[in-house]
């Protein structure tokens, strides 16, 4: 079924079309309307009008009297658009009936790759793979929900040359310390103490290089040792994903060493194909359009001059495995903005190897970086890189002081219980919703107090407004109504039922772009109207019809919140 603007918009389309096939109406949100139409100012210049001419041209054709009861021209040629109460009512009340609230499957279920998170092995989580593991979980939720056949993969960091320093330090510390350092994540100190041996120490560097060569020829030992390394972070990483409440398990994890015996072939490949170019004596792909800094050609390394392969042929390797062997459709690579470039040659190179057709979509979904309140990078209390376990908790901390904070302070609140799984849901709640809410190729502040805030675009303040409207129903001992047409006699009442209505709308434009922080946007106003029509109307009055009316209007505000919610990966508590 059609969202409401669809509906709007199609029937514009063929008013346009009447006067100038092909137009657009262009339609947009507006202050004065519920919708403007802007396409009469295109259609007036190429047909040499008056926009308000054409404008009332395509309102004469307009066929909306069973949706609308108001269409305006304004002087300039807009067309302002009011939907009748009477339609939103309807459309509420059909919405309210459906488990999905709206939201249609997709006509034509995709294999959709989503490769995020990715950490790498025995390297620290930074606050970058926390972005990515959060906005790259939102977005398979979101797909998965419109019936995608959506493949998680975690991409992580367990391959090539520094393995060898990796696994000579492992051996230097034994299995036992080392296994403990690793899986309770003591991370950046096993990486940098192995580096540094590497770098005092030519012995070192001589057996680091050997151990490369046993890694890569298979060597029984090397293998299994490389496998602790392996095991013991991924124990780590689980225990953030555990905490953080992601879909990520271990069954998603496809890591570099996956593609490692596929890295000679795409080579050969590219080889057979006359696209290699051996440059510095490394061999290179030239894909046009890139260039440095001084405008030469830029390479795409994809074999060392020593004969090694690196991050550059893995992922060529990944997207002819993805697009051959899974049938993927659509591939996401959430991963930081410096990568861009990286990306974009490998697509460029797979397009010209014929790995990656035409109606394969790849898309960088790429984000900006962290920053702390003073607006530099952001750093832990003692300076150095912020641990995530610890990050988790403190948010987890911090949340249960604030919920109680907020309990004191207003005697009257509804807040019920405060128990942990509450704190751990608030908590990681806005931790989440903090860096879903922001645009995501922006940099973005991380402050306690802002994310936690009860007030303001906060998870916490959608939380609570969920938590508020069950306790509605609670404390009034009321059912949940059958869904009927709503009364939208008062001015909130109707304001909440478009904002209602305007939720598939929004899960569209999120998906459009990958951009979480448009449903965002759009679940706060879902609550900040629910907000204005709460203190406006009152729910639990005597009027049976009026109660009962709004009662629907509470429920659908709480449905929408909790699957808003879930599709960004945040859980909405019952009380708070
Ligand atoms: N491990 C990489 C990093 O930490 C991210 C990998 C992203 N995925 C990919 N297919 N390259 O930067």
């Amino acid at each position: 079924m059609d969202d409401v603007r669809t509906v709007l918009e199609r029937r514009l389309e063929r008013a346009f079309d009447a006067v100038r096939p092909g137009s657009d109406p262009i339609l947009r949100s507006s202050g004065r309307a519920d919708l403007q139409a802007n396409g009469s100012i295109a259609v007036a210049k190429a047909l040499g009008k008056e926009p308000a001419d054409v404008a009332r041209q395509v309102v004469e054709s307009l066929d909306v009297a069973d949706i609308c009861d108001e269409v305006e021209i304004s002087g300039n040629g807009f067309i302002n658009l009011t939907y009748s109460s009477d339609y939103l009512a309807e459309r509420l009340a059909e919405m309210a009936r459906e488990e999905r609230l709206g939201i249609d499957l997709a006509e034509v279920p995709e294999v959709v790759i989503v490769d995020y998170s990715a950490p790498n092995v025995a390297k620290e989580m930074h606050v970058g793979h926390l972005r990515t593991t959060v906005i790259g979980d939102a977005l398979a939720r979101m797909l998965g929900f419109l019936g995608h056949d959506v493949r998680r993969e975690n991409h992580i960091g367990d391959w090539g040359t520094p393995f060898g320093m990796l696994i000579e330090h492992l051996v230097d510390l034994g299995e036992e310390v080392g296994a403990r350092e690793l899986s309770t994540g003591d991370l950046s100190s096993f990486y940098q103490q192995a580096r540094a041996s590497f770098d005092a120490s030519p012995d070192f560097a001589e057996r680091s290089r050997r151990r490369v060569v046993l890694l890569q020829s298979g060597d029984e030992e090397t293998l299994r040792l490389w496998w602790v390394l392996v095991g013991e972070s991924v124990r780590y990483f689980d225990a953030v994903y555990d905490t953080l409440g992601v879909l990520l398990t271990d069954d998603d994890i496809v890591g570099e060493s996956f593609y490692n015996d596929m890295l000679a072939g795409v080579v050969d490949e590219l080889d057979a194909k006359g696209l290699l170019v051996v440059h510095d004596g490394a061999r290179c792909v030239f894909p046009p359009g890139f260039t440095n800094r001084d405008g030469d050609p830029l390479p795409l390394i994809v074999q060392k001059s020593d004969g090694g392969y690196g991050y550059a042929s893995t992922d060529l390797a990944a997207i002819r495995h993805r697009v051959q062997e899974l049938g993927a459709k659509r591939m996401l690579y959430v991963v930081g903005a410096p990568q861009a470039q990286h990306f974009q040659m490998c697509f460029a190179v797979a397009r010209m190897a014929g790995w990656l057709p035409d109606d394969v979509e790849a898309v960088h979904v790429s984000f900006g970086s962290v920053l702390g309140t003073d607006h530099r990078m952001l750093a832990s209390r003692t300076g150095g890189a912020v641990k995530l376990v610890e990050l988790l908790d403190e948010a987890i901390e911090r949340a249960s002081t604030a919920i109680e904070g907020r309990r004191a302070a207003d005697p009257n609140n509804l807040a019920e219980v405060s128990d942990a799984e509450t704190a751990r849901m608030v908590g990681i709640g806005a931790i989440k919703y903090a860096d879903l809410s922001t645009d995501r190729v922006r940099d973005y502040v991380f402050d306690w107090d802002r994310m936690l805030a009860f007030e303001g675009n906060t998870g916490p303040y959608l939380q609570y407004a969920y938590a508020r409207i069950r306790s509605i129903f609670r404390r009034g001992e009321v059912p949940v109504p059958t869904p009927s047409p709503p009364l939208l006699a008062d001015p909130h009442e109707r304001a909440l039922a478009l904002a209602l209505l305007w939720f598939p709308i929004a899960l569209r434009e999120t998906l459009a772009t990958y951009s979480p922080h448009r449903l965002c946007g759009h679940l706060f106003e879902v609550a900040s109207t629910f907000t204005a029509f709460y203190e406006n109307c009152r729910v639990l009055v005597d009027d049976e019809r009026v109660r009962e009316s709004r009662l629907v209007l509470c429920d659908a505000s709480a449905r929408v919140l909790r699957l808003g919610l879930s599709l960004l990966g945040i859980d909405a508590p019952e009380r708070m």
